[in-house]
């Protein structure tokens, strides 16, 4: 949540800066601002997206080689111009742009009340700058890297910040703890960013910073410090991204370009994973770990949103082929609910980002407690993935649109290949089985390819709900998730009130809501629930619900129930949910296009959670 850039060089670094914070624009919406250094520092913040910041800089003087920048997802004060960053010190030493949250800002504010200091806005942002001003004032420091590591050292809580000092004006300060923070390394110049998007387009050489590091970074020179002024030494990552990567093309908006990426990025996340000369599945990352794998007394899976329901499908994969108990577990619950973890158990954290708060937490707590712990991660190098002992990356490509799609088919791509192996490896199924489920995996990209081409059908079906008040999606067994994962994306990007159930809970409640005006969407595939959710449609058309329902070619008896049908190609049921979920994705798109919502930044949302 919330971007932050920065730039040092010989090139004039506000337009660096603009684009950058554009770039990093699905972290955070409420309001920008950027600081020049140019002999004195220059502050421009306003309100809202990016682009009202450039148009309102647009007459402005702008020019300078040193800038930090900043977009912002509120957390401390409400969005505003006054509460947007950079933030200034009282005595306008340092400007301080920063990602995260001071936990401990209520103290450091009351002491420097008490000190004389006046504060302008109610961010925690705003206590850290000043914190920084009171050390730099006291006459043995006067050095604005020791400020910054004096008060970083009595805070408290998670920050990315990038600092400007009046009087240092060859270089800026940036320091990590819990919020990511990359620097690019290029000819003469550094750049600064939350990830490594807004940095591609310039170097592909990048360091990523770790927890407690402080850089001092002038035009030519970089140190690299702990707050307790150790030196640390640093790995420079050659990051594998293209500008085509991160930009639109031809799409409206990033969300349906992401769907549309999804025959190509399910098959570059199995590529090399699956071997079919061998007939095998081979996760690289988890080698050395697996013998413990195929041991394990429990597999507990822990996410947040969409990476819980990708979580959720593996728990109902692991356990039927697999045999090994699984507890799926939202990171925000785990993390505080003191839960019990026994040796023998494995963890596994699924997460887009790598960076949510939550998540994080929680595998740092069942680290301390001994379990193994494997990542599911999309970012390569982000917190998570560092902070497991083994794990396998995504490889979905940047996810910009801050609705999860193509991260999502990616990581059950994932899960279904673990879930897989470990039912090979543990002897639960033979190996003619198992060569049937891989060959069943490699048919998905036409597949999906298929789904995607009767996108216009999905469009009119969109058309005529567009106007619901709520929806309900029903679900079993494997399409239980899909359910889930399909009315969050309803509801997030149209506001469209939308519930997942799985289908046999609705009589335990949702069938209240059933009338004519009600969509239902039920996700079903010739599986052992079929007859099952064939009753619960009756039970809603009974009611006068409308029946939206995903169904395969050959699914007639469910065809001629439905009042509208998005048609799937035939399956094994292990891997119906990469098929059924992609109707879903474009229904939820195409209501959000009609309704005239911001498709790729829903409101009050930001892509990457680095707060709880
Ligand atoms: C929904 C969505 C969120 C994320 C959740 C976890 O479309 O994107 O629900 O899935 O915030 O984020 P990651 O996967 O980055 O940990």
């Amino acid at each position: 949540m919330c971007g932050i850039v920065g730039y040092i060089g010989d090139k004039n670094a506000y337009p660096i800066l603009i684009k950058g914070l554009q770039r990093l624009e699905y972290r955070g919406y409420d309001s920008a601002g950027i600081a020049i250094h140019n002999s004195s520092l220059k502050t421009f913040k306003k309100k809202g997206k990016v682009n009202e910041l450039e148009t309102f800089v647009a007459d402005k003087d702008t020019r300078g080689y040193i800038g930090i920048g900043h977009t912002r997802w509120a957390t401390h004060g409400e969005p505003g111009n006054a509460n947007a960053h950079p933030h200034t010190s009282m005595n306008g030493n340092f400007v301080l742009a920063h990602n995260g949250i001071i936990e401990n800002y209520a103290e450091l504010k009351e002491d420097l009340l008490k000190k004389g200091f006046v504060f302008q806005t109610e961010t925690d942002t705003e206590v850290l700058v000043n914190l920084i001003e009171y050390f730099y004032n006291l006459n043995e420091v006067n050095n604005a890297e020791l400020a910054v590591r004096l008060a970083l050292s009595k805070v408290v809580g998670a920050y990315g910040i990038v600092i400007l000092c009046k009087n240092e004006k060859d270089r800026i300060i940036a320091a990590k703890m819990g919020s990511p923070l990359v620097i690019g390394i290029g000819q003469g110049e550094y750049f600064l960013a939350s990830d490594a998007g807004p940095i591609v387009e310039y170097t592909n050489s990048v360091i990523y910073l770790n927890d407690g590091n402080v850089a001092i970074i002038g035009k030519n020179s970089l140190t690299l410090k702990t707050i307790g002024n150790a030196p640390v030494n640093f790995k420079i990552t050659k990051i594998d991204l293209s500008i085509g990567d991160i930009e639109k093309g031809d799409f409206d908006h990033y969300m349906l370009k992401e769907i549309f990426e999804q025959p190509k990025t399910i098959q570059d996340t199995y590529r090399g994973r699956i071997k079919p000369e061998q007939k095998d599945i081979v996760l690289g990352g988890l080698l050395d770990v697996f013998p413990k794998i195929v041991q394990a007394k429990r597999i507990i899976i822990i996410g947040c949103g969409t990476s819980w329901h990708a979580a959720l499908l593996a728990e109902y994969l692991i356990e039927e082929y697999a045999r090994v108990p699984v507890e799926v577990e939202y990171a925000s619950e785990f993390r505080y609910r003191k839960p019990i973890i026994n040796p023998g158990d494995v963890i596994i954290a699924v997460s887009q980002s790598g960076e949510t708060a939550d998540t994080l937490a929680a595998i740092k707590m069942a680290k301390k407690q001994g379990a193994l712990i494997l990542g599911i991660c999309n970012i390569v190098g982000s917190s998570i993935a560092r902070e497991t002992d083994a794990g396998v990356y995504t490889h979905a490509g940047t996810e910009i649109g801050v609705a999860s799609t193509k991260a999502f088919t990616a990581q059950v791509t994932v899960l279904s290949l673990f879930a897989f192996k470990l039912a090979k490896a543990r002897g639960q199924i033979d190996q003619e089985f198992y060569e049937m489920l891989i060959n069943e995996m490699l048919d998905i990209p036409d597949k999906v390819q298929t789904i995607l081409l009767r996108n216009s059908n999905i469009k009119k079906v969109a058309e005529k709900y567009k106007d619901a008040v709520n929806a309900l999606y029903l679900g079993r067994g494997y399409l239980f998730p899909v359910a889930l994962e399909g009315a969050l994306k309803l509801k997030e990007i149209s506001y469209m009130h939308a519930e997942g159930y799985a289908a046999g809970e609705m009589k335990h409640g949702p069938i209240a809501l059933v009338d004519d005006n009600l969509p239902v969407i039920v996700v079903s595939a010739k599986d052992g629930y079929y007859e099952k959710v064939l009753n619960n449609i009756q039970e809603v058309k009974a009611r006068k619900g409308n029946i939206i329902a995903v169904v395969t070619e050959s699914n007639n008896k469910l065809r001629n129930m439905a009042d509208d049908i998005f048609e799937v190609p035939e399956s094994h049921p292990a891997v119906a949910a990469l098929l059924t979920v992609i109707p879903l994705q474009l229904f939820a798109y195409y209501i959000a296009v009609m309704r005239e919502c911001n498709i790729d930044q829903p409101r009050n949302l930001a892509k990457s959670v680095t707060v709880e």
